[in-house]
């Protein structure tokens, strides 16, 4: 995972309604300079959305997102998603996502939830919700105790804020839907979000 990220430190959330808008946004978002994207499996146009970005857009690095079960682990794997991350971090998904071909990424916002994690073998997560948990000071005091755990905060991150958490040596990337916003999808507003995409490449 971290090197996939290697070059790519912030990922867009992307929630599509219609399959069509896949391939437009992806490119848009890749046109801009984000090439890792995060899909989430809220919509039900999500999954033939992945699979038509995955054939159309060879440059996308694509991976699942709200990823809450083990059918949806298995779906992100036959997809052939290069990454999956999940909101939270139960023991069935840990049991599962840790020993997967795919790079998994639970979702801690607390210290013992992040142990468990760790149980399983894990040493990337995801910290959700970013900024109502805390924000970027309890990523700072995370890197003391647990130095080798490497984190992509997500949930109230935008332009404003996303360096907060960049600067810090143990948050390997942000995400966020502040690029691809579900109303700019629906509104097919590719060039304002290959704008922004621009924008939020230009962070670091
Ligand atoms: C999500 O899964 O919805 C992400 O955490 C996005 O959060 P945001 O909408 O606050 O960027």
């Amino acid at each position: 995972m971290q090197k996939m990220l290697a070059g790519n430190p912030v990922i867009p959330v992307i929630t599509l309604d219609q399959v069509e808008d896949a391939v437009p946004l992806a490119e848009a978002l890749v046109a801009g300079g984000l090439k890792v994207l995060e899909v989430t499996l809220r919509t039900e146009a999500a999954v033939e959305g992945i699979r038509q970005i995955i054939k159309h857009v060879p440059e996308a690095i694509v991976g699942t997102g709200t990823v809450c079960s083990e059918e949806q682990i298995k779906l992100s794997e036959d997809l052939g998603c290069q990454f999956m991350i999940s909101p939270g971090a139960t023991d069935n998904l840990l049991a599962i996502g840790s020993k997967s071909s795919v790079p998994f990424l639970p979702g801690i916002s607390t210290v013992s939830e992040l142990m468990r994690g760790m149980e399983y073998g894990l040493e990337n997560f995801k910290f959700f919700p970013a900024e109502a948990a805390g924000g970027a000071p309890v990523m700072k005091a995370m890197a003391g105790p647990f130095p080798n755990i490497k984190f992509c905060p997500t949930g109230g991150i935008g332009l404003g804020n996303a360096l907060d958490y960049l600067t810090l040596p143990n948050v390997m990337c942000v995400g966020g839907s502040w690029i691809a916003k579900p109303k700019d999808i629906r509104e097919k507003r590719w060039a304002e979000i290959e704008q922004l995409a621009r924008e939020a490449a230009a962070i670091v």
